[in-house]
């Protein structure tokens, strides 16, 4: 007889990412042979641009194929601090390459920051909707994730005001994600001004994932690191996953104190060690020839407003329940007419089912109302897709 696996108290309350379980379901179908349209994966569909992967082989043949330090090689953290460095306002103190840590991705990155700064007890405000990770990393590091709902009138971003009513003794920090995944909403500079004034206030550490910086469509976004006064309680996440279509590369990176950058260094040397070789000489390459990144950046972000564009066109009257995107490449679309408890499960499950397109129900972002529809998919399927969504939205249950 066979003893039943009890998981331990670390992962006890850990959910499977729904985001994952969702682009799992789509693929097995399309194995069978179900032509499903996807608009549930977070990932740009173009390639690599060719002098990333140019960069990478030679790399390779040129020996990048063994351990590095656990933070990265030094060539990639100087990128990275000069990368970050050319947003700083005039006179600001400029990031050192000590202070860059490299995971693997962005991901790794807000994990390790997580387990450096929160432990039991803490309370971590989270503006929600937000991407379903930070709950779960939360919960890993032992830390109380505390949702705070973002207002439906202001594409459901939170403000000072808001945070503070959630805030408690306890509170240790602040979640931000501007461009926003899953809701595409971008913070002003004055909304961010006014949450980091907050947070310094309290002495929150503030963690801030600009995965989505370079994808914005009406304005361009801001980046907390041109805001803030004071950076000592400052954590800035990003990477190549997104802006370069490296998400497979899987290379992130968290700018911290000196302190934390240590910390963090430890964590991962004791998890994973280095990010692949290969793959920080890509991101090198990424980094470091300024123009030909621009220029496939711009195309990329170019594609991605063209079809932002169609996609709310293609929505007809629908569109009144989206969210107006204005970086990232998710649409959030209110569902909550489908009514009962989890209104965003009952749609995807139908659409899935009845219009063979997958999206992400809202329950993954702590919002059942809502879905998630990506348009990080050729133009015309993601049309398809949208016109499917507006279908069944109006045929209504
Ligand atoms: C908001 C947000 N942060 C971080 C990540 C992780 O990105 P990476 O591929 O760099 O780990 C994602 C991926 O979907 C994301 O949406």
């Amino acid at each position: 007889m066979s003893r039943p696996f009890i998981p331990s108290s670390n992962i006890a309350r850990l959910k499977e990412s729904a985001t994952l379980a969702v682009a799992a379901k789509a693929r097995a179908l399309k194995a069978a042979g179900v032509p499903v349209i996807d608009l549930g994966a977070g990932e740009p569909d173009f390639d690599t641009p060719a002098f990333i992967r140019q960069a990478a082989a030679a790399a390779v043949e040129a020996g990048a194929t063994r351990y590095t330090a656990t933070e990265g090689i030094p060539a990639l953290r100087e990128a990275i601090a000069a990368d970050a460095n050319r947003l700083l306002p005039a006179g600001a103190d400029p990031f050192t390459a000590a202070q860059v840590v490299v995971s693997n991705g962005s991901k790794q990155s807000l994990f390790n920051a997580c387990m450096a700064c929160f432990g039991p007890g803490d309370e971590v405000l989270v503006p929600t909707p937000s991407w379903t990770s930070y709950y779960e990393m939360l919960e890993l590091a032992r830390a109380t994730a505390v949702p705070v709902m973002g207002d439906p009138a202001n594409s459901l971003k939170v403000t000072a005001a808001i945070l503070e009513e959630s805030c408690t003794p306890r509170t240790r920090g602040v979640m931000l994600n501007s461009p926003c995944n899953p809701t595409g909403a971008v913070y002003t500079k004055q909304e961010l001004e006014d949450i980091l004034a907050l947070a310094d206030k309290h002495a929150w550490w503030v963690i801030s994932d600009e995965i989505y910086l370079r994808i914005a469509y009406d304005t361009p976004a801001t980046s907390v690191s041109q805001l803030a006064p004071a950076r000592d309680r400052l954590i800035l996440i990003n990477g190549v996953a997104k802006a370069y279509a490296m998400t497979g590369w899987r290379i992130g990176w968290a700018i911290a104190p000196l302190a934390v950058s240590k910390a963090m260094i430890a964590v991962q040397s004791h998890t994973t060690s280095n990010p692949a070789a290969v793959s920080q000489h890509a991101a090198l390459a990424a980094l470091t020839n300024l123009s030909a990144a621009d220029a496939a950046i711009s195309d990329m972000v170019h594609a991605f407003h063209r079809r932002r564009d169609a996609v709310l066109n293609a929505l007809g009257d629908a569109k009144k329940y989206a969210l107006h995107p204005a970086g990232a490449f998710y649409l959030y679309i209110d569902v909550s007419s489908f009514g009962g408890d989890d209104p965003g499960a009952k749609f995807s499950g139908a659409l899935l089912d009845e219009h063979q397109v997958a999206v992400v129900p809202g329950s993954a972002f702590l919002t059942p109302q809502w879905i998630r529809a990506s348009y990080a998919c050729a133009d015309e399927i993601a049309v398809e897709g949208m016109q499917r969504i507006a279908r069944l939205l109006s045929a209504g249950r």
